[in-house]
């Protein structure tokens, strides 16, 4: 039987310094933290997640050109990327797997330069404000989509 469970769990910009970022605002968890618990949420929804995080916008275009093989959904939380970076969103067009945006906190209750989102008509779904628990709606969310 071919099952489609894995899935490419990407975090663009600044999104390594979690733990030094206001804990107000993104929970206070360190990056591997996340991982750690994103990798439980995979784990209970039968899901083999495949971490990565870069700082630099060109590895991230090209890990979205290199996906497709290794994938069958993404989760992404491109960071400040999200709001302004088209070659990312063009990339993730490329990329042509499901997708489901997240972020940790609520961006539509910041500021509102992150109310725009380049990638988010090119995804399933979008979970916002939801803390570490939006990567368990996400995932579950991308299952529906691939399995
Ligand atoms: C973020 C929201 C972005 O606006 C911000 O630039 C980030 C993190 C989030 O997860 O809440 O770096 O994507």
């Amino acid at each position: 039987m071919n099952v489609r469970n894995r899935v490419a769990v990407i975090h663009g910009v600044n999104l390594d310094m979690l733990g030094r970022r206001p804990a107000a605002v993104y929970g206070g968890i360190t990056y591997d933290q996340l991982e750690q618990r994103i990798g439980a949420f995979a784990g209970e929804l039968d899901l083999e997640p495949r971490f990565f995080q870069t700082n630099h916008e060109g590895e991230l275009v090209e890990h979205l050109h290199r996906v497709e093989g290794l994938a069958d959904g993404i989760v992404i939380n491109p960071g400040a990327w999200t709001h302004y970076a088209w070659a990312i969103r063009d990339a993730l067009e490329i990329a042509g797997l499901p997708a489901v945006e997240v972020h940790l906190s609520d961006v539509n209750a910041r500021e509102q330069w992150r109310r725009v989102s380049v990638v988010r008509d090119l995804c399933v779904a979008t979970v916002s404000g939801e803390g570490v628990e939006g990567y368990r709606e996400a995932l579950a969310r991308l299952k529906q989509e691939i399995a």
